[in-house]
């Protein structure tokens, strides 16, 4: 069962909103209520002005957070109108948006090691759960993946972070290893002594994790995106198959037990 949504309403104020790779923004928004609550692996769903014609909100993860300045940091792909409305939002813009939403990561008990696997888009809350990981003392290997070298994010600040290994691949071989970033991490999974896994990419990659952590027998969590109307658990366009029935990833997601998955 979903617990209620935790999500309530922020007005935020644009702080920057920056190009940092090719086609991805790095925003960092004023919302101190939020920056409170906010944990490693939630969502926010944003409101972004500028089209009367759309009532749809953007469900956005966040890459970090200063409860002290009252700030949230969020990295996002220009992919449609949404994004790209969003990416000319100018500091001292306002809006508004619902959060935090959903369910983050948990980093299982007296786990020692894991191994962080992110592709594209999908960096932001690995790193968020880095971030976390690095301040409970717990080591971790990072696999990063991108399509090519200008939409890679992310990989100096895993390794400031202390990662102890950091495996860059791009699809075309423009940086790091040529092919995906699946071909470290199984690798890792088979030497390793792992005690947790965590994914979030595109679907097929994160599926390839999900089957090599099985193999390996590590618990494993994968952080999936859907299309959301509401955000809070009443439309049901973020639908999930598990091995429970439909799941709602507004709900009882984004973050899945990867096991749990119908992938
Ligand atoms: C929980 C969650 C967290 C997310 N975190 C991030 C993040 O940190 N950074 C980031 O860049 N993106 C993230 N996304 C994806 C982001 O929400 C979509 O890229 C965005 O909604 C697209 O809006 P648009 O109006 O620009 O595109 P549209 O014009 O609506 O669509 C453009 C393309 O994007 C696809 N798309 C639209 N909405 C989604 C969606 N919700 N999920 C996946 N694909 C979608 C469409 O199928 C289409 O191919 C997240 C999605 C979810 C569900
Ligand atoms: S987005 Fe509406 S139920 Fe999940």
């Amino acid at each position: 069962m979903p617990t209620p949504s935790p999500a309530r309403m922020h007005e935020f104020e644009v702080v920057s909103n920056e190009k940092i790779a090719d086609g991805i923004f790095s925003l960092v928004i004023s919302a101190p209520d939020l920056a409170r609550a906010i944990q490693p692996g939630q969502f926010v769903n944003v409101a972004v002005p500028g089209n009367a014609m759309s009532l749809l909100r953007i469900p956005l993860s966040f890459e970090s957070v200063d409860p002290e300045a009252g700030t949230v940091t969020i990295w996002y792909a220009v992919v449609g109108d949404g994004t790209n409305r969003l990416s000319q939002m100018q500091p001292g813009d306002r809006s508004d948006l619902l959060g935090p939403g959903g369910h983050g990561w948990t980093i299982p008990e007296g786990c020692k090691r894991a191994l962080l696997v992110a592709g594209g888009i999908g960096v932001p809350p690995v790193l968020c759960l880095a971030r976390e990981l690095a301040a409970a003392g717990v080591a971790f290997d990072v696999c990063l993946g991108a399509a090519t070298a200008g939409k890679l994010v992310g990989v100096a600040d895993f390794e400031r972070l202390g990662a102890a290994s950091v495996h860059v691949c791009t699809d075309d071989g423009s940086e790091g290893a040529c092919g995906f970033c699946t071909d470290p991490a199984s690798e890792l999974l088979a030497q390793g002594e792992y005690g947790y896994v965590a994914t979030c990419g595109p679907e097929p990659m994160m599926a390839k994790v999900a089957a090599a952590a099985a193999e390996a027998g590590v618990p494993c969590e994968a952080s999936l995106e859907r299309m959301m109307s509401c955000g809070f658990g009443a439309c049901a366009t973020c639908a999930v198959e598990t091995t429970g029935g439909m799941k709602g990833a507004c709900m009882c997601g984004p973050v899945f037990d990867a096991k749990e998955v119908v992938w």
